[in-house]
This record gives C-alpha cells, structure tokens and sequence, in this order.
C-alpha cells in the first residue's frame, strides 16, 4: 500500500443548491456550504464531494454544463470557490469536484456554435450523424429517452447523446476537445481542489478509441491521470464506474488511470444483504473483487444523488431488493433502480440505519457520505426522478428548516414538511442533543474510523464470521489489527471470535468484554469493532 490522504479519506456528498441558502433566494449556495463546513468536521469528514456548481439550466442536477469554468450565478461567484476551498483547506478538508465532460448542455456555447454553422470548429465537438446509427450504447434514462440519437432541425442533422436529449456527447475523438478538458482539468487544480470526480467514466473509452483503438480507449486515462498528478501531486481520479466486476482491473490498472473506484458491485451487494437479513451474498462478492492496487482505493456508499441503481445483480437478485425497499412503482425508477433515500427503505429504523452505517464503515476502502443521511432524511416522492432525494438539509425545527429565510412559497428547492421525516421531526440541531441519535451513532462510527488508519490504510481480509447474518472484515497494518462484525439481521446472534485477545473500540451499545476463545454475541442489527490487544511489554 502505498500511502495517500484518500487511502482512509471520509468523503461527503454535497448538493450545494439543497444545503443551505445564506444569500436568501430560496436556493442554497456556495457560501451556505462555507457556512456548514463545521458539520463535516464534527462529523470526521475529510473530504467534501461538491455536486455540480457550473453555469447550468439544471434539467439534470447540473451536470447539464454550459460553462466548465464558472460558477452559476444562483450559487455564487468564483470567488466564493476560492473561499469554500481555502476555509476547507484550513478544517483539513480536501475539495473533489465534478468533471463531466461525456457531454454537455444543449444550451453550451459550443453545440449553439456547433448547430449553427457546419464549418464551425466546434461542429466536431459532438456527434453528428445524417440518420441514426446503430449504436454500442442503450440510453441511460430508459422510459425518459428512448434513442440516443435527436434530430436539431438548426443544424440538419442528428446528435448523439447517451443521456437526456438536452445533453449532446462531447466528441472524446476529436484532439481539440482532449485539450479543452485539459484546461478545465488544469483551471480547477490551480483553484486548489484535490482532485475530481470523473462522471460516467464508462462511456468515455467508447469515444476515445475511435481516435485510438489502444486498450479499448482506456489509454485517455493514463493521460488524464498523467496530466493531474503532474500538476497536482495528491489529487485524485474518483471515477464512476458502473461496470462490471471483471472490469474493475482495467480502470484501476496500476492505480494510473483512476485513483478511487465507485464501487456499485459491493453497493448492490450490500444492499442485497439488507434485504435478505443475511451477511452471505456480500461476504461473497467482496471475495470477488480485485483488490485495489497499491495507488488505489474503493469509494462505498449507502446512497447517492441518483437512484440506487441494481444493475450489479442478477435480475432475481435485483427483485428481491426491489420488493423489499421499493413495493410500490413509485419508489421504482428506469427499470433498474430505487429513487428513495436510506431512512424510509429501511422503515425508520434507527437501528437499522445506524447498522447499515457500521456496514458501509467497514468495507475494504473508504466511506461516501450522502448530506442528511447522517440524521436518516427521507424523500420527497412527488419530485420528478431522482430529485425525490434531492430534498433540502434539514438543519432545524424552525422554519423552512433552518435552510432559507424566503416565505416556503418562494423555495426553489423541495422541502419535507410534514411526516415522521419532516424536518420538525428529523434535523440536526433535534439530534445533536440526542445520545440515542443518528446523528450521534454515525458520527462516532466516522470519528472512530478516522482515528483507525488500519481501516482503510491496511490489508484486508473477509472472515468466515462462523455466522450467516454476520459480515466480518479484518483490517490490518503496523502490528495493529481490526476487526469489524456486523449483524444485518434482526436476530440475537453469535460470531466467531478471532484468533487473539480483543476488545471493543465501538459497538452498537455496551457488551461485556469478550471472554477469550467465546463466541462474540451481538444484538438485533449489532455491530462491534473489536482491537487486538497489544501486549507492549511482557
Ligand atoms: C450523475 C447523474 C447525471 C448523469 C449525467 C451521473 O453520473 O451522477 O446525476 O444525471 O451523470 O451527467
């Protein structure tokens, strides 16, 4: 292993139209966030993940660009990036953000420039085709899109986009738009940030290697990767990388193409041991992984921004989550996927959730936090798409939950008012009083695995836990070794203790100390990291 900041980082998930509004418009805004740092840092958050921010009509949360290099004007000013990353800087929080350069938005200069005018240079930043052609790629948002071709009557002809039709395909083939990422890439690093979050990685090779067949137009991120770290020693590729398993290899191959790895397989999995109440399946699929290379590093998370997309399973696997967490059509989104936040699968469950958090602390490589899964928020399921779970942070009981100052009329953003995930019922400032919070329980699981480098930093092995519904991961590095177990099941069971003396570190609630060689009891939804003891003089 070699050492990184982002081995053992704790990373959050930021929307910063949702987190809070300081400038009073009714949308949160950059210098909202600046003002909320404080609560990744009470959290034991060492790295902010900051949602799409760019000049945008956000039809798609944003990631609808029509200025790589700015910031829009309902959230801010570059200035206010220069504050947000030098005030991180100062709480020892790293900034990652979102490089999203597989298209843009239609609204862009460049495809306006592009549509205009066949001889413009900028015609053959997109894709471009007399009819529709047979294509490698389904659309992404089935049931929202159905053809990945649309015809711009202005320009005569058809663009290809493998996302919303507002969202034409940058022509990864073409050289010039290879340098135009590049001085977006170089633009945000002398900003200060630490590193980006490459989005749809997948659909980028399929460009590529039609300007170079090598590798399968895997090649670009040896180039990208070379052309960050030469400018910025420890920033980082954080690549979404929805493929499958075997592939893994291919996108880490050294650790020089991407640096962290979003692991949809061991998400899927994980998700699938929830709904059978059984540690199994995941034990087996982190078995199957490749283990990241020595310059890299898993990204896990509960949920996300998007839907809990189920593409890593078998379809029967997928239909046993699915009629677990998702009974109704409503919850249910592109044929694939989950368009509900982690609280209100798992019916409130506070226990549950806070064992699921354990779960996510204890998998090999690091933690992504999602703003407000930390208080167990819920969806709001009259939104559109995945914007049911992109509801406002509810920092307190007071109004508009402590995010806006505007009459609720006049919030662009939806807000939950009423019912057991109202922000009366479900905030921050509520949890922070309350011990038996999950506020409470989440961050000390993080502030504890901050303080445990060997999670993260050292070598992991999956341990036959002697118990169905147990998942135990061993962690260790430097002679320190840790052991996480955890019960995904609502029965009283027993583990297997481990070779060794150990004692706990955390636990859902107190246990007796391990008696040596006995089996190690753990609770409904339990969960227990145990150290070896170290026996510093004989
Ligand atoms: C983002 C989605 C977005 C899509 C298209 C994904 O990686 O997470 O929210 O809709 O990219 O840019």
């Amino acid at each position: 292993m070699i050492p990184g900041w982002y081995r053992d980082a704790i990373i959050y998930q930021v929307d910063p139209r949702t987190f809070l509004d300081l400038s009073g418009d009714g949308s949160g805004d950059l210098a909202g966030v600046v003002d909320r740092l404080h609560h990744l840092r009470g959290l034991g958050v060492t790295c902010l993940w900051l949602l799409p921010f760019y000049p945008s009509p956000f039809r798609d949360g944003g990631y609808d660009i029509t200025d790589h290099l700015g910031v829009d004007p309902s959230l801010g000013t570059i200035s206010d990036m220069v504050q947000l990353i030098q005030t991180a800087d100062e709480l020892g929080i790293r900034v990652v953000v979102e490089l999203v350069v597989q298209h843009t938005s239609d609204r862009h200069p460049w495809f306006q420039q592009a549509r205009a005018d066949r001889d413009s240079p900028y015609r053959y930043y997109y894709v471009w085709a007399d009819e529709p052609e047979p294509s490698e790629i389904e659309p992404v948002f089935p049931g929202t899109e159905d053809s990945v071709w649309a015809r711009d009557a202005l320009a005569g002809q058809y663009y290809r986009h493998a996302f919303y039709s507002h969202e034409p395909d940058l022509n990864l083939a073409n050289p010039a738009v290879l340098r135009e990422v590049e001085k977006i890439v170089a633009f945000w690093l002398q900003m200060g940030v630490s590193g980006f979050r490459l989005d749809g990685a997948p659909y980028i090779p399929e460009r590529t290697k039609r300007l170079d067949a090598t590798d399968g137009g895997l090649w670009w991120f040896d180039e990208l990767n070379d052309f960050v770290t030469v400018r910025s020693p420890g920033a980082v590729l954080l690549g979404e990388v929805d493929v499958p398993v075997q592939q893994y290899a291919d996108y880490f191959a050294d650790g020089h193409r991407v640096t962290m790895l979003l692991n949809f397989w061991s998400n899927n999995h994980l998700f699938l041991a929830l709904a059978r109440q059984d540690a199994t399946s995941l034990a087996k699929a982190l078995r199957q992984q490749p283990p990241p290379p020595a310059r890299g590093q898993y990204a896990n998370w509960l949920r996300n921004n998007d839907e809990l997309d189920l593409e890593r399973l078998t379809d029967d696997e997928r239909e046993e989550v699915l009629a677990a967490f998702a009974p109704r059509e409503e919850h249910r989104i592109y044929g694939r996927g989950i368009r509900r936040r982690l609280a209100p699968m798992l019916d409130g469950d506070r226990d549950r959730i806070a064992m699921a958090h354990a779960l996510l602390l204890s998998l090999p490589g690091v933690p992504v936090l999602h703003y407000g899964e930390e208080i167990g928020m819920g969806d709001d399921l009259g939104q559109p798409e995945r914007e049911a779970v992109r509801t406002v942070m509810q920092w307190s009981a007071e109004h508009n939950a402590g995010f806006s100052p505007v009459p609720p009329d006049r919030l662009r953003m939806p807000l939950i008012a009423d019912g057991p995930f109202g922000y009366r019922e479900v905030n921050v400032y509520r949890q922070v009083l309350d011990q038996d919070a999950l506020l409470y329980r989440i961050g000390n699981l993080s502030r504890t695995r901050g303080g445990l480098p060997q999670i993260g930093s050292g070598e992991t092995a999956v341990l036959d836990s002697g118990c169905s519904a147990v998942l135990g991961v061993r962690h260790g590095s430097g002679g320190e070794t840790v052991v996480c177990l955890v019960n995904v099941s609502d029965a009283e069971v027993e583990a297997t203790q481990p070779d060794g003396e150990w004692v706990d570190v955390i636990a859902d609630r107190p246990y007796p100390p391990p008696e040596p060689g006995a089996p190690i009891p753990l609770r409904r939804y339990g969960y227990r990291w145990l150290r070896e003891k170290r026996h510093l003089v004989d």
